[in-house]
């Protein structure tokens, strides 16, 4: 099995890449930085370099990768921004930088990655349940929630192109103990990196274009 990750220096990235090539899994990985980079070497995958939010650096994945076909891509690249309680507006590169991640990130590489899958290959953005305007409970980290509601638009669009091709899905990995979900969190990293692997295996192209949770119950948009 080939596998794909994107943003993988630390945190659910690095769980993935961590966990697929201890299952014999052939994983390519990309981080920012050399330290992030030697990290994903030392458990065994391929690293490359990408920064999803560089116009020059994120276009460079498809002839970084040219030729490969891979089973399974997952996009975990993200950033949280200000943590905010209420409306807070937020400073122009607060939103230039969450808006350039977790969505123009997305819209760059997702175009590259359709090239890059073999047929039949499942395909994942790590969305967030905060995106979801169906289940909202709370207005924190307004900017954040945007991203993510902008982003599962954009994986909505990608599952329409990619119909038939993969299988295209938005996951939500639960509240996770990462740099990103801080210590109080509900879910170990493993433990949410292992729910969402079962949730992908047993993924079929009925679920096709729909927005899970980390167990695999459906979230709506
Ligand atoms: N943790 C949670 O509770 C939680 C809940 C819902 C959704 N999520 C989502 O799950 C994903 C992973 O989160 P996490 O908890 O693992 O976060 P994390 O520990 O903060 O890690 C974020 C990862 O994204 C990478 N990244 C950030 N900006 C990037 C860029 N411009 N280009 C490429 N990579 C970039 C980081 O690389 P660097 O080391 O180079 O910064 C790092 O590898 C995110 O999309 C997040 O929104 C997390």
């Amino acid at each position: 099995m080939k596998v794909l990750v994107v943003g993988a220096s630390r945190g659910i990235g690095l769980e993935f890449v961590r966990q697929f090539a201890a299952d014999g899994a052939a994983v390519t990985a990309s981080a920012r930085d050399e330290a992030g980079r030697a990290r994903l070497a030392a458990v065994g995958a391929r690293a490359i370099a990408l920064d999803v939010a560089d116009a020059a650096s994120a276009a460079s994945l498809a002839w970084q990768l040219e030729g490969e076909a891979f089973d399974l891509a997952l996009v975990c690249a993200g950033v949280y921004g200000p943590r905010t309680q209420a409306l807070d507006v937020p400073s122009q590169a607060d939103f230039d930088r969450v808006m350039h991640t977790n969505v123009l990130g997305a819209m760059r590489v997702l175009p590259q990655l359709a090239e890059l899958l073999a047929p039949g290959a499942k395909l994942a953005v790590l969305s967030s349940r905060m995106g979801s305007i169906g289940a909202r409970g709370s207005a924190t980290g307004w900017l954040y929630r945007a991203s993510k509601a902008a982003l599962n638009s954009v994986l909505a669009d990608a599952a329409r192109v990619l119909q038939g091709r993969a299988v295209c899905v938005a996951l939500h990995p639960g509240w996770v103990r990462t740099d990103m979900g801080g210590a109080g969190a509900d879910l170990d990293v493993a433990a949410s990196v292992a729910a969402m692997r079962r949730m992908l295996a047993a993924l079929t192209p009925a679920g096709h274009g729909a927005f899970f949770d980390h167990d695999g119950t459906p979230i709506p948009w």
